[in-house]
């Protein structure tokens, strides 16, 4: 039997994360967050003092992947993002982690369906997924957005730093040769830019509902 997948795809800091792991808690189906991986790889070539633009040390990285690195209190810093979003325009890290990605969607844990995030999700990695979500917002919210959480944190950085870094990071996915981020022919777009988070959900629920035809 065939499983549902959910493919929820968008730039840096849109709010698919929230909504793939509220969709997720909602339906009980199992989610995984594949910017992880990405950003595993960029960490492990930062912690190694290698340049992460480069394709051996990515590839070295890649090969022999800590997974504890999933958990490391750095995963989730912008310098890892920046890392991450450099490792994933090349082209043999997305290929080992293609099969991963793959066999959480068919086999996730739970038995019951998949919510994947990512760039790439409904047009390379599960193109067959029952239902797509594009999510994304104007550049100027998703720093805004980015800009409070990090202070919050006790960040220094300024909102014009953190909009430049986000701008930065949306035209290297974007533009690159492999795998770019793009909408799905037949993904759902989801503008969260004037949305508060639970009405992105609410709406986010109802697009899956629909597409899933549940209710
Ligand atoms: O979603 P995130 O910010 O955690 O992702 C970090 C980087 O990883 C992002 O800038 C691009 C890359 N990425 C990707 O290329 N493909 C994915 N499916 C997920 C993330």
């Amino acid at each position: 039997m065939t499983l549902p997948v959910i493919a929820i795809d968008g730039p840096a800091a849109s709010g698919k994360g929230t909504l793939a792991r509220r969709i997720a808690q909602v339906l009980g189906f199992a989610h995984l967050d594949t910017g992880r991986l990405y950003r595993a790889v960029g960490l492990a070539v930062l912690k190694r003092g290698e340049d992460p633009t480069d394709p051996a040390a990515a590839q070295r990285a890649v090969e022999a992947l800590d997974l504890s690195l999933l958990e490391d209190p750095d995963l989730r810093s912008d310098t890892t993002g920046g890392a991450a979003s450099k490792v994933a325009a090349i082209q043999t890290v997305r290929d080992a982690l293609l099969d991963f990605q793959r066999n959480f969607a068919a086999h996730p844990p739970g038995g019951k369906g998949a919510v994947l995030d990512g760039r790439d999700i409904g047009t390379i990695i599960c193109p067959d997924a029952a239902v797509k979500l594009f999510v994304t917002a104007s550049p100027e919210i998703r720093a805004k957005r980015r800009f409070l959480e990090l202070q919050a944190q006790g960040s220094t950085r300024t909102e014009e730093q953190v909009l430049t870094d986000i701008q930065t990071r949306d035209a290297r996915d974007s533009g690159r040769a492999v795998a770019p981020l793009r909408q799905a022919g037949d993904a759902t777009l989801l503008d969260t830019t004037h949305l508060d988070i639970e009405t992105a959900v609410a709406r986010a629920l109802e697009i899956v509902r629909a597409g899933l035809g549940v209710t």
